[in-house]
Order: C-alpha cells, then structure tokens, then sequence
C-alpha cells in the first residue's frame, strides 16, 4: 500500500471580510492525503467545501495554516513556480464543466498543455488514451453546444487530467448530471483511480457518489467532525453507500438536514 502524503492541509482557517460581516468558513482543518487515493469530502451547503479546494488550488488565500504539496509549502510559489503548481500539479473539475464554447473538445482539453507550450504531437499522445478510458474520443471534434451534459463533463474530466497533475480537485462534478451520466462519471474517475492511481479529491453532496471514494471525510462548521474509509479496496459502492448512510442517520435526521 502507497503511504506517500501527497498533501497535507495543516490547521487551516479561512475568514471571509473582516468585523461584524465576516464569516468563518474553516477553523483548523487538518488532513493529509495519500498518493493513490481517491477522497470524498461530504458536507453540507456552506460547509466550507468550495472554500478548501480553492485554497488548495491557490485560488484563496488561507487566513492561517499550511498547505503542503509533496513536501513543499504552497504558499511559497511565485511566479513560474505558481504557474507551474496551478499548471500542472493540480487539476480541477468544476460542476458546471467550464468548457470554452468556441473551441474543440480537442482543443479543450488539451489547452492546458498549449499553454505551456507542449507540441501538438505530444499533446495529442497524451490525449488519445485519455480520451479512450473516458469514452469520448468520438466527439473530440465537436464544439460543447454539440455534446450531451455527461460528454462535456468527461471532456472537462480529460482537461482536469491531461497535464498528469499530482491531484485533481472536483467540486461536485456530478452535481449537473442525470444519474446515469453521474454513475458514467465517477465509473470513470474510480478506475482512473484504480488503474492508473490517479489521486483524486471530490466534493459531494451525494452519497452515492461518495461511496465511489476510497475514504470520506465529513465537515461541519468548518471542520472534520468524521471520516470514513473502505474496508478494503474492494469494498462495492453499494455497501460503502449503506455506511455513509448509517453516519448520516447517526448525525440525526435524513441527507437533508445534515448535508
Ligand atoms: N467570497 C466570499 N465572501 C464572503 N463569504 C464567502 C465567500 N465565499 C464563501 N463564503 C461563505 O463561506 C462559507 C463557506 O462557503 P463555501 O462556498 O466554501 O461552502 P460549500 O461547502 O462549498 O457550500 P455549497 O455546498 O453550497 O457549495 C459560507 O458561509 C459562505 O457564505
Ligand atoms: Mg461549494
């Protein structure tokens, strides 16, 4: 078993505004995340989800604690460094796909890697088993007013990946999909976990996407306040599901009330 700590977020807070109008969203949340592993973070809405990966992705600035990267500080990144860490270290998958409408799907995905100056040929090596394993290679051409919801978000999944970042960072993303897209979806994102031991860390509300993970944390106010993990990798969805049910139900009341 892999006990590389790719990340390590140490006693993070974030307050938002300053005074009477401020708002906590983290108070010291800690965790770290293995090389390999695929992590759900459940909670409920303004929990502090969004907050956490944006400060992982350098996005926020956290008002105190540490966010180390494979070692490395993340704070510390200027300038090329930064760019390469948000470049290439680190991809993320948005809800809401964040294609841009002018270009290909093609052209989408690999746009991170234009970017930095990769050559067509390279990039499109990358991309073609990519683009295979996410079963989109037949609308790599098409514009994303020509794909269904499940295509764009496996394309955007395509771009999050394409780079081979240390971690990739989703935020809901099956929050706009149907259930059958949704299952597509984390079908994939789990054996790109498995197989290729992509580490990925996933926002949900739902745990039935959560039960794809192979360890759940659940925040509050915050915080972790519990965690959950597989028994053994092989553990099915179905009955990692009936677990991350049974917390629910302890934290009193249905989904509804607790996240
Ligand atoms: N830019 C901002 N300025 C001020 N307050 C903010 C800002 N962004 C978020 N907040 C507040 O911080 C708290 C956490 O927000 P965050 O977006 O991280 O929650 P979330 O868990 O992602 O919620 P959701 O499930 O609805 O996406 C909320 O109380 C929210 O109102
Ligand atoms: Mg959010």
């Amino acid at each position: 078993m892999n006990t590389k700590r790719i990340l390590q977020v140490q006693n993070i807070s974030k307050t938002y505004g300053k005074g009477s109008s401020s708002t906590t969203a983290l108070s010291g949340i800690s965790f770290d995340v293995l090389e390999g592993e695929f992590l759900g973070i459940m909670g409920a809405s303004g929990s502090g989800k969004t907050t956490l990966l944006n400060c992982i992705a350098t996005m926020l600035k956290p008002t105190s604690g540490k966010i180390l990267l494979d070692g490395e500080d993340i704070s510390a990144f200027k300038g090329k460094a930064l760019a390469n860490y948000r470049g290439n270290k680190i991809g993320y998958l948005y809800q809401s796909f964040e294609l841009l409408d002018n270009l290909t799907a093609r052209e989408n995905i690999i746009l991170p890697l234009s970017l930095h100056g990769v050559k067509n040929a390279d990039a499109e090596q990358a991309l073609l088993p990519l683009a295979g394993h996410l079963d989109i290679t037949e609308v790599l051409d098409k514009f994303p007013g020509q794909m269904s919801g499940g295509q764009k978000q496996r394309v955007a999944a395509a771009r999050a990946f394409i780079s081979a970042p240390s971690i990739v960072l989703a935020d809901e993303p099956t929050g706009a999909l149907d259930s059958k897209n949704a299952k597509t979806l984390l079908d994939k994102l789990s054996s790109l976990n498995r197989q290729e031991q992509k580490t990925i860390v996933m926002v949900t509300h739902d745990a039935n996407a959560a039960s794809f993970c192979s360890r759940v944390l659940f925040i509050q106010d915050g915080t972790i306040f519990h965690e959950l993990r597989k028994s053994t990798k092989n553990e099915p969805p179905t009955m990692f599901y009936e677990r991350i049910m049974a917390v629910i139900a302890q934290l009193g009341g249905g989904s509804a009330n607790v996240l």
